[in-house]
């Protein structure tokens, strides 16, 4: 195991300490995510806890959630008590850049029925301002294609994302623009602005809406709230 994949795994299990007996999780997407889906699994295994269950934000992690024996639901019903995800930037304020994984659509709609989202990651994900490294990921419809990329060459350069020659496909039937958007001042409004393009349906802006992030650092794990300044 790298190290990397090995910090990786000690964030993921320190998550999986958050949950307790009869939550409802809302389960992340991504290589820092599946090590928290795996924890949790071994957590019920052991019969640590009981009565868990998950929503998954992608259809890979619920099938990661059906190999580890957590029981999937659908968002329809009760509020989650606790989202656990990554993150492709973390910036002040634990605003976000999401989306490297395109599922950000599905993870925002968990994220916003979550009384909790914790984001887990290492810290290359760490930023002084969003945009430093990540293009925002935005889902976009098909349909009329040319004429929102058009209209989000306003805001940076946008990039079809393919994989070889074909577009990428989400998991709900649309495509993603990655947007260099260069240093991101105000990401709210840019969010703003963006889900304003009728083509646009989901941006990998997360504002506001994480409330703590645990990161593996050189010296161990860090612990971060709201407070953090990049
Ligand atoms: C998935 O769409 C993303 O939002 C992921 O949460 C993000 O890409 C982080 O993934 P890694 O943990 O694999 O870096």
């Amino acid at each position: 195991m790298s190290d990397v994949e090995a910090m990786k795994k000690l964030v993921g299990a320190a998550a999986g300490e958050l949950v307790e007996s009869g939550m409802r999780l809302g389960l992340g997407t991504g290589s820092t995510a599946n090590p928290f889906i795996e924890a949790v699994g071994q957590r019920l295994a052991e019969g640590e806890i009981s009565n868990v269950v998950g929503v998954a934000t992608s259809v890979a992690s619920a099938e990661l959630a059906g190999m580890v024996g957590i029981p999937i639901e659908s968002l329809d019903g009760a509020r989650l008590d606790l989202a656990v995800d990554g993150a492709d930037e973390i910036g002040p304020s634990l605003d976000l850049i999401k989306g490297l994984g395109g599922a950000h659509l599905r993870e925002k709609l968990v994220a916003a029925r979550a009384e909790r989202l914790v984001i887990v990651a290492d810290a290359s994900k760490l930023v002084t301002q969003l945009g430093t490294r990540a293009p925002v990921p935005l889902e976009v419809i098909e349909f009329g294609l040319a004429a929102t990329v058009a209209e989000l060459e306003d805001f940076g350069e946008p990039v079809l994302r393919v994989r070889g020659e074909l577009p990428v496909v989400t998991d709900n039937g649309n495509l993603i623009v990655d947007l260099w958007a260069g240093l991101i001042d105000q990401a709210a409004d840019l969010d703003r602005s963006l889900l304003a393009l009728p083509g646009v349906i989901a941006t990998g802006l997360f504002v506001g809406m994480a409330n703590s992030a645990i990161v593996a650092t050189d010296g161990g794990l860090a612990y971060l709230d709201r407070s953090f300044v990049g």
